[in-house]
């Protein structure tokens, strides 16, 4: 059993709380290796932001969870490195944990916050499960994020048509039975880059959240599938060779408005995925003669790392808010 706070990280509870009173989002973004990290820390160090590193099913099964959880005590170093010793806020977070056993793994591998992902159960068995770990989990100060409602689109390989959006009414009641430290909702957000089809109305319900934060008002509300799928990055992956087709996501406006409400943590990894891919592409295309992977991996980390930066100054309203007191 190895406690965060020996690796220098952090759980969410304060960061949240100060995120709901200023009315800006804590930014969470997936890494699954060593680029991606680099890029992240890189980002929110250079814009001053606290984060949350998350690590997916995928990200697990790809790259060993052990192994995550090492690379993200090294950034916590890394982050002092490149601050001048002050460092940042740093969250390890497992992302959509699928059942109590793996959010228990985490939690004494030193992860500092664990989602679990009940949102396919009923409501009482989602109580159940999310108790279960809360408990466990709450023993020591590990956070937690429970889930109501589902997403469309692709999740852990599963596929599920329409939204069933978050009822309002159903809020109160699972976060004071689980006793969770922060909510994610369905209002209209989905993973990956196909969120909306070609002559959707490509808005998210905003209504629904506002009704959701009267129900339980100032607390921590968490948005997943948040990339917004950058059309200028789509069209250099499609420019060199790339095919991807009707490919939208939410518009940034509108995620600035739900991180200035009791939004606190927003989840993007598609337009990481999409602006390292475009970098990647432009050298493969461009110069077809160079073999050297950090001809073509370094392009693509200082293209994450631009596109977080503009992220947590534009979108999420996080940058400047590592140091914040109270
Ligand atoms: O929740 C979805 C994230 O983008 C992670 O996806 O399991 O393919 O790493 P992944
Ligand atoms: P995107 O696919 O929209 O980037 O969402 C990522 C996410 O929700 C991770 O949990
Ligand atoms: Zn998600």
């Amino acid at each position: 059993m190895v406690s965060y706070k020996t690796l220098g990280l952090v759980n969410s509870r304060e960061l949240f709380r100060r995120a709901v009173d200023g009315g800006y989002a804590i930014p969470a973004y997936n890494f699954n290796n060593m680029e991606q990290l680099q890029a992240i820390i890189q980002a929110c160090v250079e814009t001053q932001s606290p984060v949350i590193l998350q690590v997916s099913k995928g990200a697990r099964d790809y790259a060993n969870q052990t192994l995550l959880r090492y690379m993200a005590q090294g950034a916590v170093e890394y982050a002092k490195e490149l601050s001048g010793g002050k460092g940042i806020p740093i969250v390890l977070h497992l992302d959509h944990g699928p059942d109590f056993e793996t959010c228990k793994s985490c939690i004494d591998l030193g992860f500092s916050s664990v989602m679990i992902d009940g949102s396919h159960l009923s409501f009482e068995e989602n109580i159940a499960e999310t108790r279960k770990v809360v408990e466990y989990a709450h023993q020591f100060d590990v956070t937690v994020e429970g889930e109501l409602g589902v997403l469309a689109g692709v999740e852990d390989d599963v596929k599920a048509e329409k939204h069933t959006y978050t009822r309002p009414e159903e809020v109160d009641e699972f976060v004071k039975r689980t006793g969770v430290d922060s909510l994610a909702i369905a209002i209209g957000t989905s993973h990956g880059a196909y969120k909306f089809k070609p002559g959707d109305d490509p808005k998210i319900r905003l209504d629904i959240l506002h009704e959701i934060e009267k129900m339980i008002p100032g607390f921590p509300i968490v948005l997943h599938g948040s990339s917004s799928v950058p059309q200028d990055q789509v069209q250099i992956i499609n420019a060199n060779g790339g095919k991807l087709k009707d490919a939208i996501g939410i518009g940034e406006d509108q995620l600035r408005e739900a991180a200035k409400s009791a939004v606190c943590k927003i989840n993007i990894d598609s337009d990481g995925r999409l602006a390292m891919t475009a970098a990647i592409r432009k050298v493969m295309c461009e110069k077809p003669e160079e073999f050297d992977p950090r001809k073509y991996l370094g392009p693509a980390r200082t293209a994450l790392k631009e596109l977080y930066k503009r992220k947590n100054i534009e979108v999420l309203g996080s940058a400047g808010h590592a140091y914040d007191q109270n």
